[in-house]
């Protein structure tokens, strides 16, 4: 097996090439003066199962074409194999038709790198895995979860400590991380108005537990999948803080932290600011490096 790191992700490539310990793939990439970019790839790959890691943030339209340029001349130089590594994957929020006539662009980005290609598309914490479910076993969406449960162990008293989800979509996958640490956690939901379907506020989904937690712990950590406004986190946190007087740290995934979020977070209450290593960032403190390496070594 080989792997062949985007040359836009530093850290993140640098862990999965030390956790997997394959040979990497030599990649001349260059920009063209007109913004065109050009790759060669410099090793013979031939009969061989290539993963390629790809950074789709900041330029997502940029990172899907490398995923496309990479898969197609990996297959036409003779790879066995090809596994596209998006450990965020691009415009998943974009994942139906919400009104006539939009792109379902989260299901188009998947099939055009399959077609280009791709055997396996394989990534972290999906905004939503309904859309990919025609692709069958060829999308693997991880979870985050043993990463975050780790992270969480290691720098907490799991006494002190329970979780909250943002939203109902999210209380199944909150509540796998607090069984494997042991710890409580709640929830909001969002109450919408009837007539217009605008998001009016947040109210806990079990009151009666929210209560005890917000009176029994001293940090509670808001866990949601991408910050990109900050807007959604920041209402939840505000709602927490209107209840609770301790410590709220706010935890992402997929941390693209849009110019604004990180004051809006300050500004509801948060405390501490943490996400996993998906996109490059200053507040990256847990690592998905081991989870992309175990998957990987599953498709060998
Ligand atoms: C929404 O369903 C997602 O899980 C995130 O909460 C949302 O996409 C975050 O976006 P923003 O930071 O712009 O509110």
């Amino acid at each position: 097996m080989l792997l062949l790191v985007d040359p836009y992700y530093d850290g993140l490539g640098f862990r999965v090439a030390k956790s997997l310990n394959v040979k990497l793939v030599s990649l001349v990439h260059k920009v063209f003066p007109d913004g065109e970019s050009y790759f060669r790839i410099v090793d013979d790959v031939s009969g061989e199962k290539v993963v390629c890691l790809v950074s789709v943030f900041p330029e997502q339209d940029k990172g899907v074409l490398r995923a496309i340029f990479l898969s197609r001349t990996l297959k036409e130089l003779g790879a066995e194999k090809v596994i596209i590594v998006f450990p965020y994957f691009p415009y998943a929020r974009q994942d139906k038709r919400f009104l006539p006539g939009e792109c379902v662009s989260a299901r188009i980005v998947a099939e055009a790198v399959f077609s280009a290609g791709a055997d396996y598309i394989v990534t972290i914490d999906v905004h939503s895995e309904d859309v990919f479910k025609p692709f069958g076993s060829r999308f693997i969406n991880v979870r985050a979860s043993e990463a975050w449960a780790g992270y969480i162990k290691s720098v907490y008293n799991l006494e002190d400590v329970f979780l909250i989800a943002p939203d109902k979509g999210r209380i199944n996958y909150i509540g796998s991380i607090a069984s494997l640490l042991g710890i409580p956690y709640s929830g909001f939901e969002k109450v919408r108005d009837l007539i217009t379907g605008e998001i009016k506020k947040h109210e806990p989904i079990d009151p009666r537990m929210f209560e005890d937690l917000v009176n029994s712990k001293r940090i509670a950590i808001l866990l949601d999948d991408i910050i990109s406004t900050g807007g959604t986190a920041a209402k939840v946190a505000k709602r927490l803080r209107e209840e609770f007087d301790g410590r709220i740290v706010a935890g992402f995934t997929h941390g693209l932290f849009l110019p604004g979020s990180v004051e809006k977070l300050i500004k509801a209450g948060v405390d501490e600011i943490i996400s996993t290593d998906t996109v490059k960032n200053s507040f990256s403190k847990v690592t998905v490096a081991d989870l992309i390496a175990n998957t990987i070594r599953k498709l060998a």
